[in-house]
């Protein structure tokens, strides 16, 4: 199907977790396709932040507010009077999940309430995308891919607060939207690398922070199996999603995002590649802390993204590792992030072009 970013320009779009890794690749998009973004979140949860290496704030309206405080959201939102709603603002750590659980439930189950409150009450909004975690299906530890109709019940607070997410967004578009007045969706991604992620108890901000530092690299969980990709892929897909069912809400639905099979590599693996393309003698150790309980073996069959959209991944995860190294190499050596990130989000668009004839 064909998808351009066009769409957006002159677009206004609210974004949610502006702040964060995602959000900030999300804005950068968004303001290279000419819309009119504003965005709401905490401060950047992380010193370094991609927002600030990359300066998004220039770039779009920034509002820093808690996703907890409905009025304050509801200002933000009354004034900007939003198309399209992204929602990414979340507390998305595991690990941190167990030592804040009712902060964790509060911020992705409350914060989610909160946004579709608004766009219930607003009469602006056309379309609205939240974007919750290829952890909300019950794990059942096996080889195939969870489907969109399987069980939504994740182990940890993470992942059971993300659940609950997608739970709230299932009961606001029945009880309020089946007039159809707002197409509602979720997009269910797998894990994201990329340049610009600074957060901790993620294994490749970890490789690239022993990287620069001259240590071997600690796995923690060597043989778990996850769905990584480059951010650049579910945003892509996040904002074909928006856009196609703003203009036809016969596309609106839940969707899982994640990489093809081949791509899906045990933590070990990954970082195998990472040292392959980092080289300078770095090399790894398993180290198994004894921590809290995380899923082993997690895929996503994305037959649905495929079948409706004709979506298809663009980067494997070997492009996604070089350009994620390429990222973090450029800001060591004192690059202009910002740069960088705008030539890396053209090369995609265009080996999209090259590759499938389409545009994102
Ligand atoms: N990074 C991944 O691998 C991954 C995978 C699947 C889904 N996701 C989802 O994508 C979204 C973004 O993830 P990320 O990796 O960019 O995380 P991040 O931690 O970098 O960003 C989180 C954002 O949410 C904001 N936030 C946190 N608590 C808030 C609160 N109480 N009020 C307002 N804003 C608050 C932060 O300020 C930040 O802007 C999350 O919803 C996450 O669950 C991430």
């Amino acid at each position: 199907m064909n998808f351009d970013l066009s769409f957006y320009r002159g677009k206004k779009v609210l974004v949610t977790g502006h702040t964060g890794f995602k959000g900030s690749w999300l804005c950068k998009l968004l303001s290279m396709a000419g819309a009119e973004v504003t965005g709401y979140s905490l401060l950047p949860p992380t010193e370094p932040s991609l927002f600030k290496l990359a300066n998004i704030e220039q770039e779009i309206n920034s509002v820093i507010g808690d996703i907890r405080d409905l009025a304050a959201l509801q200002q933000a939102f009354e004034k900007q009077q939003p198309e399209i709603v992204l929602h990414l603002a979340a507390q998305p750590i595991v690990r941190d999940s167990y030592k804040e659980p009712v902060y964790t439930y509060e911020t992705n189950v409350m914060g989610t309430v909160n946004i579709l409150e608004c766009v219930r009450k607003s009469s602006c909004v056309k379309s609205f995308l939240n974007v919750t975690t290829d952890k909300v299906y019950l794990n059942k530890e096996w080889h195939w891919g969870y489907r969109e109709n399987e069980e939504l019940d994740g182990f940890d607070p993470y992942s059971n607060s993300k659940s609950c997410s997608e739970l709230v967004t299932h009961s606001y578009k029945n009880s309020f939207f089946v007039d159809g007045r707002v197409a509602i969706s979720t997009a269910r991604a797998g894990n994201v690398i990329g340049g610009g992620d600074f957060a901790h108890d993620r294994i490749v901000p970890d490789c690239i922070r022993a990287a620069i530092a001259g240590q071997d690299i600690v796995v923690r969980n060597p043989f778990s199996t996850r769905p990584y990709q480059h951010v650049l892929e579910p945003l892509a897909a996040y904002l074909m999603i928006a856009a196609r069912q703003y203009e036809d809400i016969k596309f609106a639905g839940y969707y899982n995002v994640g990489p093809d099979d081949v791509d899906c590599f045990q933590t070990g693996a990954l970082v195998d590649l990472f040292v392959s393309k980092w080289g300078a003698g770095l090399k790894w150790i398993d180290e198994y802390d004894g921590g809290p309980h995380e899923a082993n073996f997690l895929k996503l069959d994305c037959s649905k993204l495929k079948a409706v959209f004709g979506w298809k991944p663009r980067w494997n995860l070997d492009t996604a590792i070089e350009k994620t190294v390429e990222w973090a190499k450029a800001w060591q050596n004192g690059e202009d992030v910002n740069d960088v990130m705008e030539r890396q989000i053209k090369e995609f668009l265009c080996v999209n072009k090259k590759e499938t004839n389409r545009s994102v």
